[in-house]
């Protein structure tokens, strides 16, 4: 079995989780230059005020916007760590280049953060930094997820998925969904699209993940590894719609004519981000289980005569 070919390595799935912990922290930090309209306090990049090493004077935007620097500069050196450590250490080959994948991943957010800032905050660069800092987090959550306990050691409870649609179909449609939404409102936050298609979008997102949990539940709720992300990924679909509709409140209703950013719009809009970024991870997760506990029944499309001679 390729799962059980490598041993479990406690260190390094720990390093990994603190790696994708610290991913989620910077997620919030940049959804704070974000939602505190900070994008271009500090003018320059890759120095800040023309250095490479000094802290600025931490003081209105340039709080949250070189402070959002210097935390992914801590996950970018995480990440080479990881890279490096999975490279020489796995015996899994997929694994080493999915370190590699999490490294080019992170040289990429890090470019797409400069060129934003050299262009002056451009809809389409800023929503693409904000997209790929959640693919970013799902990666980082994948190797956490890989070099876990459970995933390295335990033989895996498989039951065939004779459902149509399929639950992994179903799962892999969760995940487009959340993308189609996650960059309709990365374009609306950066000022590049209106609000309605996100809008529009949102109940189409409430009935995929909602459809997906449900039948995962229904009928697979004895496999642990898949009522866990299913029941987490019902409760924060719930969170979202709530955050979402505080973060319209606060942004397009009252917040129109706002002078600078307010309190109630900032937190709602922050936590609206965050909570999208751990939906997305959580779907990504539960579709991984699917593909590894429930794998489509493709015999059960088999006529039964044909099947008679390897039976007999
Ligand atoms: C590991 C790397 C990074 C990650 C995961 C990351 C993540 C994020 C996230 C999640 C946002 C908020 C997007 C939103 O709320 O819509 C953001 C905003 C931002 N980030 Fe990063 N970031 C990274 C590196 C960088 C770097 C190196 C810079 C360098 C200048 C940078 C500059 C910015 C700026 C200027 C914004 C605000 C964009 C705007 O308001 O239009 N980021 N980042
Ligand atoms: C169904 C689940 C939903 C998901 C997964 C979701 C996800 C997201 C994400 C990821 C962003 C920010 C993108 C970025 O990083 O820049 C965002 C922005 C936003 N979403 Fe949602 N959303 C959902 C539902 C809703 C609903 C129902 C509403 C309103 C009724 C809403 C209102 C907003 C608003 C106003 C923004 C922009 C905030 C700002 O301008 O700062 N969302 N959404």
């Amino acid at each position: 079995m390729k799962s059980l070919s490598t041993p479990y390595n406690s260190a390094h799935h720990k390093f990994a989780v603190f790696t994708a912990c610290s991913t989620f922290v910077l997620i919030i930090a940049g959804a704070l230059v974000t939602s505190n309209d900070a994008g271009l306090s500090v003018p320059d990049w890759p120095t800040s005020f023309g250095s490479i090493y000094k802290i600025p004077h931490l003081v209105g935007g340039v709080k949250f916007e070189h402070t959002h620097r210097m935390i992914a500069q801590f996950v970018g050196l995480l990440t080479i760590i990881i890279a490096i450590w999975t490279w020489r250490t796995e015996r899994r080959r997929w694994m080493k280049y999915l370190g590699i994948a999490a490294l080019g991943t992170v040289i990429a957010q890090g470019i797409l953060g400069g060129l934003t800032v050299l262009f002056y905050l451009p809809p389409p660069i800023s929503s693409a930094h904000a997209a790929l800092a959640q693919t970013f987090f799902c990666i980082a959550v994948c190797i956490a997820l890989f070099t876990g306990p459970r995933w390295v050691e335990e033989v895996p409870r498989v039951e065939a998925d004779a459902g149509k649609p399929s639950l992994i179909t179903l799962t892999l449609l969760s995940i487009f969904v959340l993308y189609v939404q996650l960059i309709v409102g990365a374009m609306f936050r950066h000022h590049g699209m209106s609000w309605w298609p996100h809008v529009v979008n949102a109940p189409m997102v409430a009935v995929v993940l909602t459809w997906t949990s449900i039948r995962a539940l229904f009928l697979y709720s004895r496999i642990e590894a898949i009522r866990r992300p299913a029941v987490i990924m019902l409760a924060l679909l719930i969170a979202q719609l709530c955050l979402g509709f505080l973060a319209f409140v606060t942004r397009v209703a009252w917040g129109h004519d706002a002078v600078q950013p307010e309190l109630p719009m900032v937190i709602s809009t922050v936590a609206h981000v965050a909570v999208g970024a751990l939906l997305l991870a959580t779907a990504v997760v539960l579709a991984i289980q699917v593909w590894r506990h429930v794998p489509i029944a493709f015999e059960e499309s088999i006529p039964v005569r044909s099947r008679d001679p390897v039976t007999a």
